[in-house]
């Protein structure tokens, strides 16, 4: 689904979460683990204030491995409690709920106190698009339900999906936020993992950004899957050599379109092995 983000359906998207808010006691915001800063909304925490949250950054399998695990350290130094899954293949949910009971320790641990039994914790899935929350919704629950997400004018009945563990229900249809937009490099970041559609930036434009993070980043992933000799040079010079590899010529010239087209695609689905496209570091000096 394509989402236009008009000043009007930021405040609507707002406007929805924070209705939904008011039922639940957990927020489990979900992130994209190759992008943990710019696939979060700018305002999450504002938005969410007073609410316990689980940060889950999801597509860890897509992710490299060992900038994840700084992630999560910077983050975890923050006070933020964090988890790394694969919502996809089913990976490492367990740490969802384990997440999710830590943050009520105390507040069960008072009602316990006052002879109550906690009831089952109830939770809200937020993030922005294409992060994964209908496919996690669908594991935790163990089974296939249609998130519809919120169309003007139909008043959907909010329903509590049980966790296959029992102890813990979600609210069925997620909390959809928006991404940062007025960050060009976040933009093409979102862009280039496919995150937000291609329509919206010009696609030779998100390969060149692309192609320029993975020279940097990872230039031996990028070599050996287009067995090029080096990659050092302009990124326009490296898409040219990958199209030439690739046999995407006619008339004598590289079709870039194509060979962004594909480059784009290979990024998307792993070909190019794991890779994040931000840095702890980086986040902290561009902060
Ligand atoms: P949303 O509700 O937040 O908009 O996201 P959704 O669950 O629709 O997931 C968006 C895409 O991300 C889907 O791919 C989904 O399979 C994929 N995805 C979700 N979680 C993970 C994960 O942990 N790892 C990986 N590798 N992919 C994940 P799609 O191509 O749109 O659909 P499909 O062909 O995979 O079904």
């Amino acid at each position: 689904m394509t989402i236009q983000w008009f000043p009007g359906h930021m405040a609507k998207a707002r406007r929805e979460v924070t209705e939904k808010l008011k039922l639940i006691d957990v927020v489990i915001e979900l992130v994209d683990a190759r992008l943990p800063m710019s696939s979060r909304n700018p305002m999450v925490e504002q938005i969410t204030a007073g609410k316990p949250r689980l940060i889950v950054l999801n597509k860890a399998d897509m992710a490299d491995k060992r900038v994840t695990e700084q992630w999560m350290q910077a983050l975890r130094a923050d006070g933020v409690d964090v988890v790394a899954v694969d919502a996809k293949h089913n990976k490492g949910l367990n740490q969802i709920h384990e997440g999710a009971l830590r943050l009520m320790k105390e507040k069960h641990a008072r009602m316990r106190e006052k002879g109550r039994n906690p009831s089952a914790i109830r939770a809200l899935i937020i993030g922005i698009p294409n992060v994964g929350k209908s496919t996690l919704i669908n594991r935790l629950a163990g089974r296939n339900i249609a998130i519809t997400g919120d169309r003007p004018g139909v008043t959907k009945r909010q329903q509590w999906i049980k966790m296959k563990t029992g102890e813990m229900e979600l609210l069925d249809t997620p909390g959809i936020l928006w991404p940062k937009f007025d960050d060009q490099v976040v933009g093409y970041r979102l862009a280039a993992t496919g995150a937000i559609k291609d329509d919206i930036l010009n696609i030779d434009d998100i390969a060149l950004f692309a192609l320029r993070e993975l020279k940097t980043r990872y230039p031996e992933q990028l070599r050996e899957r287009y067995r090029l000799d080096e990659v050092s040079g302009e990124a326009v010079d490296v898409l040219e050599a990958i199209g030439k590899k690739r046999g995407f010529v006619s008339g004598g010239y590289v079709d870039f379109e194509r060979t962004s087209e594909m480059l784009l695609h290979e990024l998307r689905t792993e070909k190019l092995g794991r890779v994040t496209l931000e840095t702890v570091e980086e986040w902290e000096t561009h902060a």
